[in-house]
Order: C-alpha cells, then sequence, then structure tokens
C-alpha cells in the first residue's frame, strides 16, 4: 500500500524465501486492485502493477538497510521481547528523524518504545486485513509520543489512502477492544452449543450487516493471533470475563490449525 502510493520501501523479513512468497503475495493483491481500479485501461493497470513494484525492494537485513528510513513499520510476531529486540538493534542503526512504529493488534506500544533512545519518535500505525481494502488506520499516540511524531503519522496515513482515526495507548485500541470480545463471545456460544458456526456467520452477516461472520473472521485474522491478543490481555485482567481464554480455540491453536493460512481452522480450506 505504500508503495502504490508512490512511497520507497523497502521490505524486510528473516528469509529471501518468505519475501519471495511475499513480493509474489503483493503482486497477486495488486492484480485485484488494478481488476476494479483500472477496469477498462488495462495497460495503465499494468503500468501501476509495474510502477508499484519498482517502488519496493526487499532484505534480509533490517540493520543494514534502516539507515536510509525515515519511518519503520514494525509487524513481525505479537511477541514483546522478540519486538524490543529488534527496535533496540534498529534504534542503534537508524536515523536520528526516524520514526518507529509498531502495527501490534494488542501489545503496549509504549513498553516497545521504552526499549528504545527515541520514546518521541515511537507511536502505532494499526492496519486492517486486507490492508489495501480496508480504509482505517488507527494511529497510537503514548504518553511520549511528541505532537510532531503523531502528525507525521497521520499524514503518513492519509498519503497511503487511508482514514486515521487516534486512540491511547490502551488494550485492543479501538477496533479489537470492541471486535475480539464480540468474536469470542461467538466462540463461547458455540462451545455451550447454543448455536452452529454455520449459523452464527449467517446470522451476523444477514442480521447485523457485518461482511464476515466471526468464525470466518477468526480463520482470515488467524487464530494464533487472536489467541496471542486474549492471553495478553486474560493475563492483565484476569477476572474480565470478555478476556477470558476459549479452550475451543485453545485446543485448534495447539493442532496448528491457525485458519486460513494453515488450511483450517474453524472452516476448512482448499
Ligand atoms: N488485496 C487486494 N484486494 C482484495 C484483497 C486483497 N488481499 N482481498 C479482497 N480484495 C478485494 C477484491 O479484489 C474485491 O474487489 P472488487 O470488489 O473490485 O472485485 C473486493 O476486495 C471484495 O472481495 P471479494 O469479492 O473477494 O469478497 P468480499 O466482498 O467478501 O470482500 C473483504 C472481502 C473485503 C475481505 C470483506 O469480506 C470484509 O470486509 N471482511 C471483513 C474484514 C475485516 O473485518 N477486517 C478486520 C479484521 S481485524 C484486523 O485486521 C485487526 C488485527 O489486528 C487482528
Amino acid at each position: 500500500v505504500a508503495a502504490a502510493s508512490g512511497h520507497t520501501v523497502v521490505l524486510v523479513d528473516q528469509s529471501d524465501e518468505i519475501l519471495k512468497k511475499s513480493t509474489k503475495g503483493i503482486e497477486e493483491s495488486l492484480k485485484r486492485v488494478i481488476k476494479k481500479k483500472f477496469a477498462d485501461k488495462p495497460e495503465a493497470g499494468a503500468e501501476f502493477i509495474k510502477k508499484t513494484m519498482k517502488n519496493l525492494t526487499t532484505s534480509t537485513d533490517a540493520a543494514s538497510v534502516v539507515h536510509s528510513t525515515d519511518l519503520v513499520i514494525e509487524a513481525i510476531v505479537e511477541n514483546l521481547e522478540v519486538k524490543n529486540k529488534l527496535f533496540k538493534t534498529l534504534d542503534k542503526f537508524a536515523p536520528e528523524h526516524t520514526i518507529f512504529a509498531s502495527n501490534t493488534s494488542s501489545l503496549q506500544i509504549t513498553k516497545m518504545a521504552n526499549a528504545t533512545t527515541r520514546q518521541d519518535r515511537f507511536g502505532g500505525l494499526h492496519f486492517f486485513n486486507p490492508v489495501p481494502m480496508m480504509k482505517l488506520v488507527e494511529v497510537i499516540k503514548t504518553p511520549m509520543t511528541s505532537q510532531k511524531t503523531f502528525e507525521s503519522l497521520v499524514d503518513f496515513s492519509k498519503a497511503v489512502g487511508k482514514s486515521p482515526v487516534s486512540c491511547k495507548d490502551t488494550p485492543g485500541f479501538i477496533v479489537n477492544r470492541l471486535l475480539v470480545p464480540y468474536m469470542m463471545e461467538a466462540v463461547r456460544l458455540f462451545e455451550r452449543g447454543d448455536a452452529s458456526k454455520e449459523d452464527i456467520d449467517v446470522a451476523m452477516k444477514l442480521g447485523a450487516g457485518y461482511p464476515m461472520g466471526p468464525f470466518e473472521l477468526l480463520d482470515y485474522v488467524g487464530l494464533d493471533t487472536s489467541k496471542y491478543i486474549i492471553d495478553g490481555w486474560h493475563s492483565l485482567e484476569p477476572n474480565n470475563p470478555l478476556f477470558a481464554p476459549s479452550p475451543l480455540l485453545n485446543k485448534l491453536v495447539e493442532e496448528k490449525k491457525l485458519g486460513k493460512k494453515t488450511g483450517e481452522g474453524f472452516y476448512k480450506y482448499k
């Protein structure tokens, strides 16, 4: 999305194999985007993909590429220790002005900012799946984030075509604070045997106008990601029933049924 809006992007991941897969995924996604955007101008669409892909390079060594970036958006595993280790390293090699942002769904931005020496140039930028389609970005300001940094993050969100909203550094920010308890309630409804998952999904789509039912959405987001979120909040507030873990969700994750990405979650995918 950043490359498509004219930004120079370096995509960093752990191996060339993953990067190859990601690049292919981005190209496939762009093909879906141009189908609508350039419906009657296929050549302009092809040019758009070419231009976007030209803005994108890849690397397996974050420390060696961070010297030329104005903004780092971290979207790695939802594990605070691992994130902090990465931010600490990048903090040593990044220019003074570079802003660090995390795309975390549920971890505290303040804790990551405190792992660096740039607490005032640190914030949250939370995008939504599928990022090319979802218009929202949550911009998170910690008590240490400077107004200038916050405004830069808001401007960046607008520059990539999104509509930013702001939220304090609270668990789940706005969307996940409402969405995750709702999805967990759906799992509990199903666990109690009150309704089938298929009927719950149909009900929420046709009765509440949601584009996906809660089980479809859980599979789409990833059951591992959903479990990380709920486990983290449960440890913060063990008595909050909205944050109670689900035995069924835990079992599926244990069985490596993580949703669409592994071919099976609550549903099976080809
Ligand atoms: N890349 C590019 N385009 C995509 C895409 C992708 N990955 N996925 C879907 N699209 C496009 C399609 O090309 C299609 O475009 P068209 O209308 O021009 O043909 C359009 O989206 C609609 O797609 P489909 O016809 O395949 O299917 P739907 O109409 O069901 O839409 C959806 C798909 C946009 C994913 C819709 O089902 C939806 O909005 N679902 C809810 C998603 C949601 O709630 N996301 C938030 C998850 S929570 C989260 O991300 C936070 C995290 O922290 C956990």
